[in-house]
């Protein structure tokens, strides 16, 4: 059993810490008991010896196959990483996400995709990333009660993502302390109307508008000064056909949206530019975490 689990961009921009989608990257875990404890990681990652000694999904997977009440055994681990690490693709979630749906599965309890969600706010506090991760498609989602509510929809096929891929990570513990603690009135209000108007969009297909919408004032500019070649990311992406270009959840990716037709050029012009960067051409996925 292979338990799959998508790619994430949160945010889109003004909808900070509310706002994620999925795309059609994954990351692949299979557990298996065995005798002697075992991990081996093939893809991102596999060159982080760290990675191999202290591994959050081992740790997340063990704490709530106990917590279910399954019995102390070994298992092997093999994680099969697509998604790049420390790049705003919600690696993280996607480890926590898989770790506690191998724990489930291996239990052969039955779950819904909203416990998962709620026992994932755990491990990650906000929620822009673990929703879109279980449930694929764009998601607005608010934490009360330490719950998360959410609303979802599918991303249909007019639309696809090319997401530039710089060599350099960003922490996102670190990037978040370069945030200011309080901002003004008017540039919560920005982000407000700027927030809600994607949520519409993405609601009523009405791609075009996302050209309107693309700025924030909370936490963008701060980060990509953190790496200034994104300015010109975002730059060259609106120039050259993307409908929405933002920095992908913390970065240090950036996320830009296109009509499925305009994706193969766009992707050409950004990969040509920013030759040091890896530029990718998505689909957006729709089904969140799966089982093959
Ligand atoms: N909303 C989060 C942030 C996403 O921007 O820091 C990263 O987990």
């Amino acid at each position: 059993m292979i338990v799959r689990i998508p790619a994430t961009s949160a945010n889109l921009g003004a909808g900070f810490d509310a706002l994620g989608l999925a795309l059609s990257l994954y990351n692949d875990f299979i557990v298996t008991p065995s005798i002697l404890q075992s991990i081996k990681i093939e893809g991102e990652g596999e060159n982080i010896p760290k990675l191999r000694k202290d591994n959050n999904f081992m740790k997340i997977f063990n704490e709530v196959y106990t917590s279910l009440g399954g019995q102390e055994q070994n298992f092997s681990f093999y994680l099969k990483n697509n998604i790049p690490i420390s790049r705003g693709l919600g690696s993280s979630s996607a480890v926590i996400v898989g770790a506690i749906v191998c724990a489930f599965e291996m239990l052969k309890i039955p779950y819904k995709k909203d416990l998962i969600i709620s026992k994932a706010l755990k491990y990650e506090k906000h929620p822009d990333n673990i929703t879109p991760a279980c449930n694929g498609g764009f998601n607005i989602a608010v934490v009360k009660n330490n719950r998360v509510f959410y609303v979802r929809n599918k991303i249909p096929q007019d639309i696809k993502a090319v997401i530039v891929i710089p060599n350099k990570p960003i922490s996102t513990k670190y990037s978040r302390k370069t945030l200011p603690k309080q901002v003004s009135l008017s540039d919560a209000a920005f982000n407000i109307a700027r927030s809600s108007m994607i949520s519409g969009i993405f609601m009523q297909k009405k791609w075009n508008l996302l050209k309107m919408v693309g700025d924030d004032k909370l936490h963008q500019d701060k980060r990509m000064s953190l790496l200034p070649i994104l300015f010109s990311v975002k730059k060259e992406a609106l120039k050259n056909g993307a409908l929405l270009s933002v920095l992908s959840g913390s970065g240090s990716t950036f996320l830009n949206i296109c009509y499925r037709d305009d994706a193969p050029k766009l992707a050409r012009i950004l990969s040509n530019k920013f030759s040091d960067c890896r530029v990718l051409e998505l689909e957006f996925d729709n089904s969140g975490i799966s089982i093959l």
